[in-house]
């Protein structure tokens, strides 16, 4: 991807959640989702009590909060978005937690000097919408102590019992356009990235039971909604959102909704 597409993909992205801080929290207040998804990522990477954390896309800190509250965590968060960041610090207090404006690829930008000595990079919800991801985590694996761990959660599958993705039956059964890019950054490509600057990477999956509630509430979040429809605007994703979900009721009893976790040892 050349350089002006990559800006031009930023400039969108950071536009979208810019819009989305406060959907953002009255879908996490209701499902506790990001929070859970983190926990289970620092899980996944072994991240030890007191581990110094870089999160990155660290939105408007529900990451950054619940490592902190359960974990003991220091967390320095960073995020392209300067709305979600002003949300994360006007709704996070505690000394430990420090939200940046920052772009994924120069995490180096917002650490102190001498202070890449990181435990974690993790990015909860993010690489996928990261379009120079390899080069990303090339730059946090370099904010690492040695042996610090990076790892990632992905965008979600739909999958039927006999793990045949939905998405694409939702969108056919509604006559509506399959996006031609869901995700910015694939996860074969992200999983590349990752073994490029980590050995013993290791894959794994959060399968929960397929929900329409939980899933157009969170695809109703504005930037999440564009990942479907990209070419439409906030009110029109909107209303298409439920139509989509809704269609895949004779497969609801046995779908299920897979976030799929990578990490990684530098
Ligand atoms: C779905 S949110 C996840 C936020 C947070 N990690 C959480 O778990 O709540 C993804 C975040 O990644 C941020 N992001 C996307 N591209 C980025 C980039 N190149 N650099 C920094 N942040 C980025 C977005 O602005 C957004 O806030």
């Amino acid at each position: 991807m050349d350089d002006a597409i990559i800006r031009k993909i930023k400039k969108v992205v950071s536009g979208n959640f810019d819009k989305s801080f406060d959907h953002y929290q009255a879908f996490e207040d209701r499902h506790h989702f990001f929070a859970d998804l983190t926990l289970r990522l620092a899980a996944a990477c072994g991240l030890a009590q007191e581990a110094k954390v870089l999160d990155i896309g660290c939105g408007n800190g529900a990451s950054a909060a619940v490592l902190c509250r359960e974990l003991e965590c220091r967390v320095l968060g960073l995020d392209l978005s300067p709305k979600m960041i002003e949300h994360g610090r006007q709704l996070i207090k505690d000394p430990r937690v420090c939200l940046e404006v920052g772009d994924a690829v120069n995490p180096q930008a917002v650490i102190e000097e001498g202070g890449q000595d990181f435990d974690a990079a993790l990015y909860n919800a993010a690489i996928f919408i990261i379009p120079d991801a390899a080069k990303s985590m090339q730059a946090a694996a370099a904010c690492l102590k040695p042996g610090g761990s990076i790892g990632f959660s992905f965008y979600p599958q739909i999958l039927s019992e006999n793990g045949e993705e939905l998405f694409p039956l939702a969108f056919d059964r509604c006559n509506l356009p399959r996006p031609k890019v869901q995700v910015i950054t694939r996860y074969e490509k992200a999983l590349e990235g990752l073994r490029e600057c980590c050995r013993e990477v290791t894959e794994s999956a959060w399968e929960r039971p397929f929900s329409e509630d939980f899933l157009v509430d969170f695809f109703s979040i504005p930037a999440q909604s564009a990942s479907l429809f990209p070419r439409l605007d906030y009110e029109e994703r909107r209303q298409l959102v439920p139509k989509l979900f809704a269609a895949l009721q004779p497969e609801a009893e046995t779908a299920k909704i897979v976030w799929r976790l990578a990490t990684g040892k530098i």
